[in-house]
This record gives C-alpha cells, sequence and structure tokens, in this order.
C-alpha cells in the first residue's frame, strides 16, 4: 500500500473511532504506527480469561472490595439521576470495562435494584433497564455471561432488565447520541489506549518510579489527557443531559514530586521481578526495556483539571479512598499472612498483565517464575507503610 492510501486508512480509522486529535495527521500517524509496532502487546490488553487458579475472575476480590465501597456513591447517585429524570420509562446503563467475571454485575445489580426499589417507594411504575456491558473486543465474555443467573437472582424486585455485551474501546463511540442515563466504570480507565513514546531514558522499569527522568511523567500525564479528554468527549455525546456516571480508578496522593511512588508500588514490584530474570540469564535487558505499562494513577487535581476543561460534566462529587493489594486476600487473619497476601498480590498483578506479558515476551518467560518472584518481593516490603497510591471515585452529571 502506498504512503498516501496508508495515510487516508489512518485517517478513516481515527474518524470511524472518533478519536481526539490534538495533533497533525501526519505527526499522529507516524507517531501511532511507531508506537504500535514497538508495544505491540498493548493491543493483547485483557484480563485473564476463564475461571481458572490464574484468571481474572478467581483473582478480582480487590475490585470486589472497591464496588462495596462506593455502594452509597452508587445508590445515591442513581437515586438522584431518576429524580432528575422524572422517573423514565425506559434506562440505559452501561457498565465500562467489564472484565471477565462476575464483578459487573455486583455493580448492575447496585444499580439495577436501587433503580426498583426507588421507584416502588416513590409510587412509580418500575421502568425497562437496558445494561449493558462493555470491554475490549478481546475481553472473555462468556465468562462474564456465565453469572447472568445468579445475577437475575439477585434482583430483589421484579422488573424488566435486559443485558448486552458491547465489544469495543471507550476510548471511541460505542453507543448511539443521548441514550445512556447511567454509566459506571470500576478499575479501567487508568488504562490508557496506548504506551506513551519518549520513555526510552528509563531503562529496565515497566512504569514511573521516583528514579525516572521527568519527560517520563510528562509523556504518561500527555497521553492521559488525552486519553481521559476522548473518554468524556465520547460519553457527553452518547449521554442524556442529567444522565449520571461514576467512575472509580487509581491514582496517586498528590506530592510535591510527580515521580514519587511508593517502593513497593505493584508496577516498581514487577520491574524488580523482571530485573530478577534478567540477572539470572532467563530474558533479555532489551526485552525488559520495551515493556511498558499502558496505565496512569493520576491526582484528583489532574482528573478535575480535565474534567472542568472538557466541560461538559459538572463534578458531583471527588472521594479518595486508601488502597491495598494486601486487600486481595479474604481472610488477613491468616499465619504467615505476609507470605500469603504475597501470592495473592502476585495472582491478583498476573491476572491483569499476562496476556501483555505473553505477547511481549512470548516463550521466553516463564510466568510462573515471574510471579514467585514478585510474590518474593511483596514479602520484603512487609513493614512499609507510606503508601502514595490511591482509589479515586468522581461522580459526574452531564449538563
Ligand atoms: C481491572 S479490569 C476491571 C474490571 C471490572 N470493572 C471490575 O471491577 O472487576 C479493567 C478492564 O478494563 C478493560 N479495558 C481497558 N482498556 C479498555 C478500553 N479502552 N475500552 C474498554 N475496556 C477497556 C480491560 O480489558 C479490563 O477488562
Amino acid at each position: 500500500m502506498d504512503s498516501i492510501s496508508l495515510r487516508a486508512k489512518a485517517i478513516l480509522a481515527r474518524q470511524v473511532n472518533h478519536e481526539c486529535d490534538c495533533k497533525s495527521d501526519n505527526e499522529n500517524y507516524s507517531d501511532d504506527e511507531e508506537r504500535s509496532s514497538k508495544y505491540r502487546f498493548v493491543s493483547a490488553l485483557s484480563m485473564s480469561g476463564g475461571n481458572g487458579d490464574n484468571s481474572y475472575s478467581t483473582n478480582s476480590l480487590l475490585q470486589k472490595r472497591v464496588l462495596s465501597k462506593i455502594k452509597t456513591v452508587l445508590v445515591e447517585n442513581t437515586k438522584e439521576m431518576m429524580t432528575n429524570l422524572d422517573f423514565p420509562k425506559c434506562i440505559k446503563i452501561a457498565d465500562l470495562g467489564c472484565s471477565s467475571g462476575p464483578n459487573t454485575f455486583l455493580a448492575i445489580s447496585q444499580i439495577v435494584n436501587t433503580i426498583n426499589v426507588f421507584c416502588k417507594e416513590c409510587n412509580q411504575n418500575q421502568p425497562e433497564i437496558d445494561c449493558c456491558l462493555n470491554d475490549l473486543p478481546s475481553n472473555d465474555f462468556n465468562t462474564t455471561f456465565q453469572f447472568l443467573t445468579s445475577f437475575n437472582k439477585k434482583l430483589t424486585q421484579e422488573g424488566s432488565c435486559f443485558v448486552s455485551g458491547i465489544p469495543g474501546s471507550f476510548y471511541s463511540r460505542l453507543f448511539p447520541r443521548k441514550s445512556l442515563h447511567f454509566v459506571h466504570s470500576n478499575y479501567s480507565i487508568h488504562f490508557l489506549s496506548k504506551v506513551p513514546d519518549g520513555l526510552e531514558k528509563n531503562k529496565m522499569s515497566v512504569y514511573i518510579t521516583s528514579s525516572s527522568p521527568l519527560s517520563e511523567y510528562k509523556a504518561y500525564l500527555n497521553q492521559f489527557q488525552r486519553d481521559f479528554t476522548t473518554f468524556l468527549r465520547m460519553r457527553s455525546e452518547e449521554m442524556v443531559s442529567n444522565g449520571r456516571m461514576v467512575l472509580t480508578l487509581i491514582g496517586r496522593n498528590t506530592t510535591d514530586d510527580p515521580l514519587y511512588r511508593d517502593c513497593c508500588h505493584f508496577w516498581t514490584l514487577l520491574s524488580k521481578s523482571l530485573c530478577d530474570l534478567v540477572f539470572e540469564g532467563l530474558v533479555s535487558a532489551s526485552k525488559v526495556n520495551t515493556f511498558k505499562m499502558p496505565f496512569y494513577d493520576p491526582t484528583k487535581e489532574e482528573v478535575t483539571d480535565l474534567i472542568r476543561k472538557e466541560g461538559s460534566f459538572q463534578i458531583n462529587d471527588l472521594e479518595t479512598h486508601g488502597f491495598d493489594l494486601g486487600h486481595s486476600i479474604e481472610d488477613c487473619s491468616l499465619q504467615p499472612h505476609r507470605v500469603k497476601s504475597g501470592q495473592k498480590e502476585a495472582s491478583c498483578i498476573r491476572a491483569v498483565t499476562e496476556t501483555m506479558l505473553v505477547a511481549h515476551f512470548g516463550d521466553a518467560i516463564n510466568i510462573d517464575t515471574l510471579f514467585n518472584k514478585y510474590a518474593f518481593h511483596v514479602s520484603q516490603h512487609a513493614t512499609c507503610t507510606v503508601k502514595t497510591t490511591v482509589t479515586l471515585v468522581v461522580s459526574l452529571i452531564r449538563s
């Protein structure tokens, strides 16, 4: 294909996806081509499917706990949405980044039950509810839909509820204009659409660490700004006026140093584990140098600033909660707790990264060995108390 038709194809692809464009077409085209061949593994981004020992479905207790913490936010926003929209006869809900497993139905059942109970309390007819579960096309939707029967049993009131899967990136348009009443997304929008360029100077590290050059932080922040703004713009087109959106994502506490991440940050421990494999001659350093996470942990100020600048949403509330991967273990009283916790934390990170690691390293890496190292590094940080990672919960009203 000649360069003109390639460029035309790239422009067409962006138009179809309605992506945000801050640079010229030529610049975007060459940047994206270079990055997508360098960081090809990003297209494999999806949680480990199925329901085996290493699957996301089995290792998503941390995300489940987060969902239980935000219950009140979901309930309040759902009730306010119903009142402000004067009890519509048909409600369309979307869970973005639903993944494979039961968590998506926890959130959806919370919203559906609130709508039905609230309608009864207010002597209103129960609406028909359209529940759309979105994730990337590579997501294991089959595993998710196996939880549909238990979801139906959890619904407290009789009512019509229709569940469907919507494959596609939430950085593109997914729904018709002005069709959505309520949008929810848990632990998904900290994933970027791509790895930014300009990270070459930081060797042997999959993400920003305290020793990264400042340019690395700027590159990640810039990509997050572009992606989050696109996300808001797409949803602003899809949502009805006075519709609600509740977003929960991993963020960081503000410190004077934008590079600061605590020594036991989950990506720092993954970098350390990969380095161990390099020192043991099991993986090449050059391969590790080109594995970077498509992820950014914003501060609440960065999130607020972008919402204000995009302009379609009013911030109803923004909360910060603690984050503890150690809570991905069910019984913290077990001894030796830290060892068990180390394995659980390793399993949690493995379920999120294995598809990308395998896509990048192929047979060169033994995933079991890598995550045994990870569990060991967790156990070495048993006494760390300073944590910079937090969970951000923001609720928005479509103006
Ligand atoms: C950690 S999981 C969270 C899943 C679920 N919401 C929960 O609470 O357990 C993050 C999900 O976001 C999805 N994701 C990441 N980027 C996405 C994108 N651009 N569009 C749609 N889904 C995306 C991933 O595939 C993954 O399933």
